[in-house]
Parts: structure tokens; C-alpha cells; sequence
């Protein structure tokens, strides 16, 4: 009896403790992928009774109960205007590529920083128990947790990797650990290191020499009285990473970086009614086909649309296409929409391949519901999801810029045919779904973990101070160096003179004798 109202009353203190915390949310980089990695987690937030501001690009139409929408969707001009010139980000060197980002960065987070909406809120007097930051070529946005004097949690949108791991002093040694923009599996040969490690450093370089300073110059302008931007960057409770074992294999993290990838998969929602009798209707199996927000229809070269129209319409599978233009029917086996619910058709026990450019969002819900994948990767982080996926034998991999008739018909049949994919599909979903709790629910505890104890530096090491030689020990290693070769330097010269002078005091000896 007085246990259990005990029990009721730690119940009642903790719900009250983590509960109606006041909860700042900023994702407002105008991408939808980037918008949903957010939205996934404040809704729940909401649900659980937190009361949260959410800097926005996509406000809701219905509103949500206990959840504010703070609009920046002015921003989707400017943001839309810079990523235009994404074509030839394929043609571009690594820095430039890097460079090219950092260029987004700016002109996303002055946006953000002018936003009326923005400096409505910061100049309010309203207060925050936490604020929840995607990470994403916008460090000065940091400051946000600073104005309200409460800790700072991340979320990057994509794994650990060169980008955010400076944020925990993240431990990834290129021997073992690939980069995120390459190819490369965890066993590399000689040369794999190498080129592995080259681009880890020229991305160190460039984040620490022109990412971080140009957002510090940023930070200046805006806000003049602002304390150093490191102060503020290297101060986060927590960081959450979109990665997961079953995807991207094992690698170390610090005790503050959390892994929850694939908490962005929402529960299945029963599909619409025709929609529904499309997919039970095909006892041969579907084929989903999506290249996300990537290929606008204007883009997609005549050839390899042509490519993939005769493909599809020799396949005894029905397809689902998304695709934004409205196309004559090409073949009763093909239907084509501009929308589809992703997730809820990947759910559908008759889909039997995904076709997807292999974002990390359609790639991760594909191996939720274990479909194999026949990847057609454009650029940047793609690629090596399409690579980590093939190498765990759940996806085939075919470069959008080689898809022709052949290879598009060649692979897309040994996907459907080869039971090998689907088996290894499922393989790996189970790994993904074997935890001890559900991703979104390993978020929110971390999240209220935050809040209970106001902050989480006893979760930070002491990495996070040091400079980059003394994390690297070089400062340790240059010490011993000069000591061995002062000694031995020492030793040799000692060891001259005493020959010298032992020689002259044979000779000193022979001239008094
Ligand atoms: C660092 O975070 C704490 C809360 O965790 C906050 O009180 C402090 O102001 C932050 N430091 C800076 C420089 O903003
Ligand atoms: C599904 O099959 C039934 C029976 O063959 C047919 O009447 C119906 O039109 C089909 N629906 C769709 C959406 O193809
Ligand atoms: C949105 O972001 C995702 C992930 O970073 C990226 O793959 C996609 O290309 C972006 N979409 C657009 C239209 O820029």
C-alpha cells in the first residue's frame, strides 16, 4: 500500500518533472526530408505534453495541439535560388563541394537570423528548458540555446561523420571508420586509407578554417555582444545521429552521441482505398519507384525516362511510380501518381523492390519494412547509403548518370529474381527492429533526460576541450621526439669529447711522461 503510493507519487513527480517542459525546435532548413527529421520528433514531443516552438520552413495548416509554429517559409526563395546551382555539384572538387555547402550555410542562417518571425521570438520574453538544433551547416544558429540560457541538444541528419563529430570530440579514426562522402567499406586496403583519410582531414580543415569562422563572422554581425561562437558550439548536452548499425556497420561514438536512425519512420497508416486495391491486386508484386524531391520531371533526361518506360512495361510486377508530371498511361502495369504515402506503400506485403535515389529517409524505411533496393544514387551522402545497403546484400547500385536500357533491365531483374536480396532485406530489418527500445522512444527519453537534470555536461568528455594535436597527442609525441633526440644528440657529443679528450689525454699523458 505505501509502496505503491510511493510509486504513484514518483510517477506523478517525474511525469510533472519531464513533463510541460518548454521546448524550442529548430528545423528550418526549407528541404522536406530536413523538415520531417524535425517533425517526427516534436510531434511526439507534443503528444507527450510538451509544450514546443517550432522554427519552421512548413508550418501545419490544422494546428497541433501543444505544438507552435514559428514560419520562416519566406526563406524558401533565397535557399531555392543558391541550390539551383546543385547540377554541376557533381563536376565540383571535394573542397568545392564543401565550400559549396558552407555557401548554403550562409545564406540559410541569415535568412533564419532575419526573419521577422525569428526576431519576434528572440527579442519575446518567453524561456525555454531546451533547445533542439538540427545541425546543419548553421553553427551560429547556437545561439539560440544561449539566448535562453538552456541546454542545447542536436540532431544532425545523417550519421556521425567529419561533419558533426568535432561537436562530442567524436572518436573516428579513418583507419576503420569511412567517410561519409566515400565509397569505401570499414576494411579498407592501403590506398582506401588513404584516400579515406584525406578526406577526413581537408573536411576537418575545412570546418574548422572556413565553415566555423565564416559562421562566426555571421554570429558578430547579427548578434554584436554574442560570447565566441566555440563557447556556445562545443557546449551541447547531446547529439543525435540518423545512422544505425543494420545500415551503416559499427563504429565508436561517445557516450553523448546517440544513435536513433530510423526513429523518422512514422506507424503505417492504412493506405487509400484505391490505392490499397492497386497493391492487393498485384500477386506478382509491386515495384515502388521514387527519386524523392531529387528529379524534377523537367530533369529527367528523354533517354533514360525512355529507359525506364520500356523496362517497366515488360515486367509481369505492377509498379507505383511517383513522379510530379502526369504521364499518358505508358502500360497497364505502371500506374503513375505525384504523391504517394512512401512508408505506408513500402509496408504493403506485395511490394517486392524499392526503386529510390537512396536518400537516407526512403532508405531507412525501406529497410524498416525490409524491401531490397535497386539504388540510382545522384550525389553526396547517397552513394554510400546505396554502397552500405549493397554491401549488407539488401540493394543493387547503378549511378543515375550510367542508367540506360541495359543496366537498368539487367539489375532490376536479378533484384526481382534473386531471393538472395529480399532474404537479406528482411535479415537486416530484424536487426534494425531488435532493440530495447523503439528509436522515437530512445529519443524522447534522452530528450527528458536533458531537461530533468537541466543540462547534460557529465555526459561530455573532456576531449571536447583539447586542441586538435592534443586530442591527437601530437603535442606528446613531439615532446618525446625532441627529448630522444636531445639525448641522443647529448650522448653523442659527449660521447665525441670524451673521445677527443680522451684522446688528448693520451696525448696529455704521453707529452708528461
Ligand atoms: C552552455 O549550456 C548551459 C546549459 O546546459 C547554459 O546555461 C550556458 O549558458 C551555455 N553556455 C553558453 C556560452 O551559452
Ligand atoms: C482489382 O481487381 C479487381 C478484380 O479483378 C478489379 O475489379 C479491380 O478493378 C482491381 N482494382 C484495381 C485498382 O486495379
Ligand atoms: C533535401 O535534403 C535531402 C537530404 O539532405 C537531399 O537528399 C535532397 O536532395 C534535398 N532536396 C532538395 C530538393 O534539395
Amino acid at each position: 500500500m505505501n509502496l505503491s503510493i510511493i510509486s504513484l507519487f514518483l510517477f506523478l513527480l517525474f511525469s510533472f518533472l519531464a513533463d510541460g517542459a518548454r521546448i524550442l525546435a529548430v528545423f528550418s532548413f526549407c528541404n522536406h526530408s530536413h523538415f520531417w527529421l524535425g517533425f517526427r520528433l516534436v510531434q511526439e514531443l507534443a503528444k507527450r505534453g510538451h509544450e514546443v516552438t517550432f522554427i519552421n520552413c512548413f508550418p501545419q495548416k490544422t494546428p497541433i495541439k501543444n505544438l507552435r509554429d514559428v514560419s520562416v517559409a519566406e526563406t524558401k526563395d533565397a535557399i531555392k535560388e543558391k541550390l539551383s546551382e546543385l547540377v554541376d555539384f557533381g563536376q565540383k572538387s571535394y573542397w568545392g563541394q564543401l565550400e559549396f555547402m558552407n555557401e548554403v550555410g550562409i545564406i540559410y542562417t541569415k535568412e533564419v537570423f532575419s526573419s521577422p518571425n525569428v526576431q519576434n521570438l528572440l527579442q519575446s520574453n518567453e524561456e525555454f528548458d531546451l533547445v533542439l538544433l538540427e545541425h546543419f551547416m548553421n553553427d551560429a544558429m547556437v545561439y539560440f540555446h544561449h539566448r535562453f540560457n538552456c541546454p542545447l541538444v542536436f540532431s544532425a541528419p545523417g550519421p556521425s561523420s567529419v561533419l558533426n563529430n568535432h561537436l562530442s570530440a567524436n572518436f573516428a579514426p579513418p583507419s576503420y571508420v569511412p567517410n561519409l562522402l566515400s565509397d569505401h567499406d570499414s576494411k579498407m586496403d592501403f590506398w582506401e586509407r588513404l584516400t579515406n583519410t584525406y578526406l577526413d582531414v581537408v573536411g576537418g580543415i575545412n570546418i574548422h578554417y572556413s565553415a566555423i569562422p565564416n559562421q562566426a563572422a555571421l554570429l558578430k554581425e547579427f548578434f554584436p555582444t554574442a560570447p565566441p561562437l566555440d563557447d556556445m558550439l562545443y557546449n551541447a548536452s547531446l547529439i543525435f545521429t540518423s545512422s544505425h548499425v543494420s545500415l551503416y556497420g559499427p563504429a565508436p561514438s561517445q557516450q553523448n552521441v546517440k544513435q536513433i536512425g530510423g526513429y523518422h519512420v512514422p506507424p503505417v497508416n492504412p493506405l487509400p482505398k484505391e490505392m490499397k486495391e492497386f497493391l492487393d491486386n498485384a500477386t506478382e508484386g509491386v515495384v515502388i519507384f521514387s527519386m524523392g524531391s531529387n528529379l524534377q520531371a523537367s530533369h529527367f533526361e528523354e533517354d533514360k525516362k525512355n529507359a525506364i518506360f520500356k523496362t517497366f512495361s515488360k515486367l509481369k510486377q505492377k509498379v507505383l511510380w511517383k513522379f510530379e508530371i502526369n504521364y499518358p498511361e505508358i502500360s497497364n502495369n505502371v500506374k503513375i501518381l505525384s504523391w504517394i504515402p512512401q512508408n505506408d506503400v513500402l509496408a504493403h506485403p506485395n511490394v517486392v523492390a524499392f526503386i529510390s535515389h537512396g536518400g537516407l529517409l526512403g532508405t531507412m524505411e525501406a529497410l524498416n519494412h525490409g524491401v531490397p533496393i535497386l539504388g540510382l544514387p545522384v550525389y553526396w551522402d547517397q552513394m554510400k547509403n546505396i554502397a552500405d545497403a549493397a554491401r549488407r546484400g539488401f540493394a543493387l547500385r547503378l549511378d543515375y548518370k550510367n542508367l540506360n536500357e541495359h543496366n537498368f533491365q539487367r539489375l532490376l531483374t536479378e533484384i526481382l529474381t534473386d531471393a538472395n536480396y529480399r532474404q537479406s532485406a528482411k535479415k537486416q530489418s530484424r536487426i534494425f527492429h531488435d532493440q530495447p527500445v523503439k528509436q522515437i522512444d530512445e529519443a524522447m527519453f534522452w530528450l527528458e533526460y536533458v531537461i530533468r537534470h537541466k543540462g547534460a555536461p557529465h555526459l561530455m568528455t573532456a576531449a571536447i576541450k583539447l586542441k586538435w594535436y592534443q586530442l591527437h597527442l601530437l603535442d606528446i609525441y613531439l615532446f618525446i621526439a625532441t627529448i630522444m633526440s636531445v639525448s641522443v644528440f647529448i650522448i653523442y657529443i659527449t660521447a665525441k669529447k670524451y673521445s677527443i679528450s680522451s684522446g688528448e689525454k693520451i696525448d696529455l699523458r704521453n707529452k708528461t711522461k
